[in-house]
């Protein structure tokens, strides 16, 4: 046998096994925990990227109308509940400095506002039809819910927390309220939504109005998480 020939056989065979391994070896270095094969210990960060896929974190997009700061207060526990779900988050914003992108962004949409001659106030509502007419956001299948805030006990609170439902049931999205549970848990239920009353008879806002405010958002959170698995 040519001593050679042999000699330059095993050197292609080597040359093809490097070929072949490198792109292998490059696949590997994707992935969050890449590096600690590597030598680097996985952060905190890198696990909690591998328990929770990147698809499951949601985007709840909470919109609000206010003149005094009621309605503001209400949407700050929506957020806060919200907060509660794991991959959960929430952007705050006034509803008049909300864009198409954070539209389209949002898994989820909560809507607040005052409750003016109990109804939606006219701007409030000009904004929100121009989401639908004007910019053509489609809302198909994102989850909402929706809170108001009134200065009556019997004002129309409710009037507009079920308009706001409606318009999102119009454009195609999945409504629910927050649940309550009853202190021994036999008893499960859930409301329209939020809402709190501001005026003379029960001036500001109270904690279980707050906390009306945060069940929602915590509700709406969850459903948007059910709704992207
Ligand atoms: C023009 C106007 C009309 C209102 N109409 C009603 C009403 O019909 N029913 C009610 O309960 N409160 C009514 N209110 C009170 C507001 O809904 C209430 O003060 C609300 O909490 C204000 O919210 P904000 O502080 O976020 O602006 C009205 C207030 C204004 C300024």
């Amino acid at each position: 046998m040519n001593p050679n020939k042999t000699m330059s056989t095993t050197i292609r065979a080597w040359l093809l096994v490097v070929c072949c391994c490198l792109p292998v070896a490059g696949c590997q270095q994707q992935g969050p925990l890449a590096d600690s094969q590597y030598g680097r210990q996985p952060t905190r960060q890198d696990l909690a990227d591998v328990v929770r896929p990147k698809n499951q974190t949601v985007d709840v997009l909470i919109a609000y109308d206010s003149m005094t700061g009621n309605t503001e207060r209400m949407a700050q526990a929506v957020a806060q509940g919200a907060r509660r779900v794991p991959g959960a988050v929430p952007l705050l914003k006034k509803v008049s400095e909300v864009t198409k992108e954070d539209l389209e962004a949002a898994d989820a949409i909560v809507l607040g506002c005052p409750t003016y001659y109990a109804n939606i106030p006219g701007r409030m509502k000009i904004v929100i039809d121009d989401w639908s007419w004007k910019m053509k956001v489609d809302f198909t299948d994102k989850a909402g819910g929706a809170f108001a805030t009134g200065g009556g006990q019997m004002g129309g609170k409710e009037h507009v927390v079920i308009s706001l439902l409606l318009f999102m049931i119009n454009n195609r999205m999945i409504v629910a309220g927050p649940l309550y549970q009853d202190e021994e848990g036999d008893d499960l239920w859930a409301e329209t939504g939020a809402g709190a009353m501001t005026g003379p008879i029960d001036m500001g806002i109270g904690v279980k109005e707050l906390d009306s405010a945060t069940r929602l958002g915590e509700r709406i959170a969850h459903l948007a998480v059910k709704l992207k698995e």
